[in-house]
């Protein structure tokens, strides 16, 4: 058993919640970086990754008299947005990590988004710590730069200490309404049973050793199995991105195994499987964020978990959200092509096989899946007959223009968080289909039932 754990690989963790509770803050505060600022409207709208060695760990928890030693080699950390529009990010980190953090804003309580990560992690049993984050906001809060929250509670006045209880009461009668039971982690006494909440601040820091080392100890303690190091390549693409001097790249998640440079990759393209070898391994310095520009630091070869960019001829149509495979010797490329195209093929059966339906585009395979299983639920039952992922072009319209003679209604695109090109939306008007676009799935529903009702009056 002792040589087992010896072979941990980092647990992935992703930091989950309503916009704006402060969870890239948090990840900034870990770092001792400024990507929240960075950001445009302070709005995360992207997936990103963070990988935190041990050291650092250790660094950050000395003063809750940490083991000197973690068993884990480190954290990697998923950022996701909280903006409403971004369900298929969250849902791409969800499905990846092996734990998560759930941000609450303590002066505002469970919101919208949160109850949503909610159900995500809850959906894959995915344990979480609660960060109550925000507390230097209550009024009078006296500031303990990075202390442990118990100490910087006894820093603070009655008053500062009653407002505290009564907001972390009210946070847990909240999630009681959600059917979970939560309560501080100091008094947790089931962890497993009951969900630890870290009272936090991403500005001074308090509570920030806490929710460290509770993350990094319950991963240890509870996810041996989980986290036990195996060879096989086990991978996902998190992001395709353009980045210059590079051409198209894809950010991965490395969940175990080991990728090398010159390594025969497939991948799932939108069109079919895209076969290429690795030309670079980039992963950003320690403590910094992949989805930031920055220096990369090259590899010849990168150990799982570990989130990596990527370079490759080929990328362009690589699909966000689907595996990644290699080839090792004398392993079949053809088998590989077949399996990386898996994803996209359990897509396509869902597709009506009259023949009739609308045409669907959305920005990943997350997305799609997640549309196409809103489109066929009991209230909502639209038929589809074509998809495609990125953005929207000619060809898509044409295809789409099959409908006009058949059923008039079904000569529409449904565009779910992706781009529409100038000649596509000319070409529409020409034919006369419509197009309707939105960022958020039910949104399109709304829309496609108005123009029904207005056809058929
Ligand atoms: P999205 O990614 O857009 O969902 O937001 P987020 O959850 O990453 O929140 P973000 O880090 O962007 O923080 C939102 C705002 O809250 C920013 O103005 C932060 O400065 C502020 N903020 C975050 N954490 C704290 C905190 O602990 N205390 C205070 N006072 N402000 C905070
Ligand atoms: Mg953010
Ligand atoms: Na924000």
């Amino acid at each position: 058993n002792e040589e087992r754990e010896e072979n941990l690989r980092s647990p992935i963790c992703c930091i989950m919640g309503h916009v704006d509770t402060g969870k890239t803050k948090l990840l900034d505060c870990i770092r001792g970086t400024h990507v929240q600022e960075g950001e445009a409207g302070g709005i995360t709208q992207q997936i990103g990754a963070t990988y935190f060695p041990a050291e650092n760990i250790l660094e950050r928890t000395k003063e809750l008299k940490a083991d000197a030693k973690l068993k884990v080699p480190g954290l990697l950390v998923i950022d996701t947005p909280g903006h409403e529009s971004f369900t298929n990010l969250r849902s791409r980190g969800s499905n990846l990590c092996d734990i998560a953090i759930l941000v609450v804003d303590i002066m505002h309580g469970l919101e919208p988004q949160t109850i949503e990560s909610l159900n995500l992690l809850r959906r894959r049993n995915t344990e979480f710590i609660v960060a109550l984050n925000k507390v230097d906001r209550l009024f009078g809060w006296k500031k303990c730069k990075n202390a442990p929250i118990r100490k910087a509670m006894k820093q603070q006045s009655v008053d500062v200490v009653n407002e505290f209880n009564r907001r972390v009461t009210e946070v847990i009668t909240q999630f009681k309404e959600q059917g979970l039971n939560t309560e501080l982690y100091y008094k947790n006494r089931e962890m497993g049973e009951t969900f630890s909440i870290v009272p936090t601040s991403a500005i001074s820091g308090e509570g920030i050793p806490d929710l460290l080392l509770l993350l990094v100890k319950w991963a240890e303690k509870s996810m041996v199995e989980k986290l036990t190091y195996v060879d096989k390549v086990q991978c996902t693409v998190l992001e395709v991105k353009v980045i210059e001097g590079h051409g198209t790249t894809i950010d991965v998640v490395l969940v175990n195994g080991v990728l090398h440079e010159g390594d025969q990759i497939v991948v799932c393209g939108t069109q079919e499987p895209i076969v290429t070898s690795i030309r670079s391994l980039l992963t950003p310095q320690p403590l910094k964020e992949i989805r930031v520009k920055g220096t990369y630091m090259h590899h010849k070869e990168v150990k799982a978990a570990q989130c990596i960019k990527i370079t490759a001829q080929g990328l362009e149509h690589a699909v966000a959200g689907t595996a990644l495979h290699v080839i090792g010797p004398g392993e079949d490329v053809e088998e590989a092509k077949k399996t990386a195209m898996e994803d996209m093929k359990s897509v396509m059966s869902r597709i009506d096989k009259s023949g009739e339906g609308v045409y669907v585009q959305a920005s990943t395979l997350g997305s799609l899946e997640a549309l196409l299983e809103f489109l066929k639920s009991p209230d909502v039952q639209i038929p589809v007959r074509g998809i495609g992922i990125g953005p929207v072009h000619k060809k898509d319209i044409m295809k789409a223009g099959a409908m006009l003679e058949k059923r008039k209604e079904y000569a529409t695109v449904l565009a779910f968080d992706v781009k529409v090109t100038t000649e596509a939306r000319e070409l529409a008007d020409k034919m006369g289909v419509k197009i309707f676009c939105a960022d958020i799935i039910y949104h399109l529903f709304d829309q496609f039932k108005v123009y029904i009702k207005g056809i058929k009056e």
